[in-house]
């Protein structure tokens, strides 16, 4: 009888040590993967700079699925999504872009490009029509940010609001009228390596205490 009772403080006292065992496990582990990925996703924003030279490697299919989920997972104004995207990877019309658009010129090397378009048809109602320069623009910085994090180099050329711009691209990609082209992205491996520009000013905020 005494040896059985023994053997049951002997059980109970295993059974609290693995406890506390693990609660501490979970306490002690779980922060750490938090702070890792906190780190990873601010580093990545931090270190995203504009890439305007590029490799002839072109960009696996995984990859630019991945952009687009990225672009397409950004905040729209009552989640309208107004948007459409040309992946353009026809080398004729990346000469065309590049020569016709001189800030643009980029486009020839990289071996893709996407146009990021706003839908006419999908947009907020009445006074929130224009909201999809905005949902389009978050569309564009959730794919620098996703190519950054895939090492890949891209950069932001912009079309709207010019209309010069906007009108060479409609035609260009034979786009109905419902779909206003906002930039051209182009993306591939970098070839060169700027460093990212430090834009911190905190004479930029207002605090209001
Ligand atoms: C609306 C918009 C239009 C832009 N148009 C061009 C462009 O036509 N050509 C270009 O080389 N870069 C263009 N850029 C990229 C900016 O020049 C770049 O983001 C800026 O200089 C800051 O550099 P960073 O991207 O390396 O931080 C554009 C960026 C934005 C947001």
């Amino acid at each position: 009888m005494k040896t059985a009772n023994l053997l049951n403080v002997l059980m109970a006292i295993a059974v609290v040590v693995l406890s506390i065992r693990l609660i501490m496990l979970a306490t002690t582990e779980k922060p750490t993967e938090t702070v890792n990925h906190s780190e990873a996703v601010i580093n990545n924003i931090m270190t995203r700079t504009s890439i305007r030279d590029y490799t002839s490697e072109g960009v696996e299919e995984e990859k630019v699925e991945t952009l687009l989920r990225a672009a397409m997972a950004a905040p729209t104004a009552g989640n309208k999504q107004p948007w459409v995207f040309v992946v353009i990877k026809d080398k004729a019309i990346q000469d065309s872009i590049s020569a016709n658009f001189k800030p643009a010129k980029m486009v020839r090397k990289a071996p893709l490009a996407i146009v990021v378009c706003g839908d006419l048809n999908k947009t907020f109602p009445e006074d929130g029509v224009t909201y999809w320069v905005q949902d389009t623009s978050a569309a564009t910085e959730n794919m620098l940010l996703a190519a950054h994090s895939l090492n890949l180099g891209a950069v932001w050329c912009g079309v709207y609001p010019i209309p010069s711009r906007v009108d060479y691209l409609k035609k260009l990609l034979d786009l109905p009228d419902n779909l206003v082209p906002l930039n051209v992205v182009a993306i591939g491996y970098p070839a060169e390596n700027p460093a990212p520009k430090d834009k911190w000013k905190p004479e930029n905020i207002i605090y209001r205490n």
